[in-house]
Parts: structure tokens; sequence; C-alpha cells
């Protein structure tokens, strides 16, 4: 019997711009993706029999499909039924530190571990394009949890260009403990309300790719410009969930009140986060905005940059 234990870095959005309807339902994106060091735990056990196990020590993670580790091993047996014949099935359990339903793709990097984790089980020696191309089928964050680091995300969030890493700002990250964001909620009301801006011909939808790809935002990356990348934080996102959430609002403002580089809500929500210039500095926002909201709810981390994805910690 063999087993692996891998780290699962959250990612949070530096900018997340919505640009348009995609035939197959989602919205062509733009997005500079970030994984940062609050990480879950996850440890792969071969089965004898040909099963599936899921096991999270958090009361509101599922154990059955709608788990997108389960996904993730589900594809596995069905993409590879001959290795799953002859290595067995899996038993994953996840030690869960990152927020669930918070914006911060918890449930994505979960389900990246899963296929980075039985690749290695069943020595399957897939390159990592051939398990993001995996990953893609099950979610459009996995791919980037993949590889992590800083990355340019087109499409649906699957295409994916490298960026010069960024190691230098901190992150403070909060989150209401009873409050989670429906993702396609989010989705849905935007278009909703902003379906008179999206841009409906193929050249248009290149020149805003290529906008993006040369925006300013990239460009404060490759200079590693932490105080230019603060003031160009975007999330179009924050339109519909703010002016719903209140609460979240008053979050960023605290943020700001704090002293940072700059503050946002990452993906969907309800997680908002903040940059600044080192970890001693993060520390001092964090305990700055506990007593501007001395709310027992209210979640606060402190995390680095990280410049990996998914990581092999033990076997
Ligand atoms: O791909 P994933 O399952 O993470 O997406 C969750 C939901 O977010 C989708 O069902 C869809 O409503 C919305 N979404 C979208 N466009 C994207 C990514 C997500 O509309 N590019």
């Amino acid at each position: 019997m063999r087993s692996y234990t891998l780290i699962s870095p959250a990612k949070i959005n530096l900018y997340l711009e919505i640009i348009s309807d995609r035939p197959d339902g989602y919205h062509e994106l733009a997005m500079v993706l970030q994984s940062v060091g609050l990480t879950d735990q996850i440890d792969l056990r071969s089965l004898s029999t040909e099963s599936i196990q899921v096991h999270c020590d958090h009361p509101l993670v599922p154990s059955d499909k709608t788990n997108l580790a389960y996904r993730a091993a589900e594809l596995m047996a069905a993409e590879f039924p001959q290795a799953f014949a002859q290595y067995g099935g899996v038993a994953i359990n996840i030690n869960k530190r990152i927020p669930v339903g918070a914006g911060l793709a918890g449930g994505s990097s979960n389900a990246a571990a899963v296929l980075m984790g039985i690749d290695l089980l069943w020595h399957l020696g897939l390159t990592q394009s051939e398990l993001q191309e995996l990953a893609a089928k099950i979610g459009s964050d996995v791919p980037f949890c993949i590889a992590g680091g800083t990355a340019l995300a087109t499409g649906r969030g699957e295409q994916l260009s490298p960026l010069p890493n960024l190691e230098h700002p901190w992150v403070v990250l909060g989150k209401y403990r009873n409050l989670a964001v429906s993702t396609p909620w989010a989705y849905q009301t935007y278009r909703q309300k902003y379906i008179s801006t999206y841009v409906s011909d193929a050249d248009s939808l290149e020149v805003r790719r290529q906008r993006v790809h040369s925006g300013a935002m990239v460009n404060a990356i490759f200079k590693k410009d932490q105080v230019k990348i603060g003031q160009l934080l975007h999330n179009d996102l924050e339109k519909v969930v703010l002016p719903e959430y209140p609460q979240v609002l008053r979050l960023r403002e605290a943020f700001y009140e704090a002293g940072v580089l700059g503050a946002m809500m990452s993906g969907s929500g309800p997680t908002v986060f903040a940059l600044s210039e080192s970890e001693a500095k993060a520390q001092q926002v964090q305990q700055h905005v506990r007593k501007s909201i001395p709310e027992p709810n209210l979640d606060l981390w402190v995390a680095p940059f990280t410049t990996a994805g998914i990581r092999v910690v033990a076997h």
C-alpha cells in the first residue's frame, strides 16, 4: 500500500475582468491569479478495492460526488481504467484550513492535489500540461491550481500564461465564518446587470484579451512594483457582491483604514484580501482590523505569496 501527502494552497485574484458570455454558458474572463500560503493538507492512500473514499475534518465539506476532490479521483479512474484496476482505489483525507465557499479555490486546489497524487500513486508519469487538461474538466480554476505561482488566465480561466514570481507582498485575508457566496449566483447576477457591456464579436474579444496581456497590472507584475499592484487590484464581481453583502464592503474599508497597499474581494467572494509590504506590516493590519470589527465570526489570516502550486511533502 502506498500513500502521498500533498499541500494544496489557496489562490486569490489580483485581477478579474468579465469580458463576455461564452457559448458553453460560462464567461470569458481575464484574470491574474496568485497562490498564497494558506493551505490544506491532502493525504492519499491506495485501497485494495476499486473504490473512492473522501473524508474531511470540516463539517461543511461533503464526502460525495459534489466534492471536487472526489470528482478528480473519479475522472482519473475513468481515464485510466487499467491503472485503477491494477493499483486499486484511493482514500482521500482532507485537512482543511482554507475556508469553504470563500472565493479562494480551496475545492479546486484539493482536486488538483488529487490529480497529481493519483498520477504518482498509479505511476502514470503525466506531464503538467496533461494534468492541466484533465483539471479543466473538473473546474475553471483547477488547471491554475496545479502549477500555482502567478499567472494570467483567460478563456474560462483555464488558458494560462505564467507571469514572473511575486515573492514580496504579504497578504491578510478576512472572511466571516457564517457567510458564503454562491459562484453561479454571482456570475448570473453580473450577467443580468451588465450584459450590455459584454463584447459580442470575435475581434472585440481578441482586443480585450490582448489589452489585459499588455495591460497595467501585467506591467506592474513584470516590474515587481508592489505599490502599483496594490493600486491596480480589480474584480468585476465586486459590483454585484458588495451591494448585496454590506459586511464584505465594511471589511474591505477596514483594510484600507489599516493602511494597506490595496484590498479587494477574491473571486466571487466573500473573502477580502489586502496586500502589505512585509509580514510584520501584515500582522499589524490583522490586529487593526480585528479591533475595528470586533465580530467573533470574522476569521483573519496572514500568509505569504507562494511561487508553487501543489507540493508533495511525504510518501
Ligand atoms: O468552473 P467552475 O465550476 O469553478 O465554475 C463555477 C460557476 O461559476 C459556473 O457554474 C458558472 O456559473 C460560473 N463561471 C462562469 N464563467 C467562468 C467560470 C465560472 O460563469 N469562466
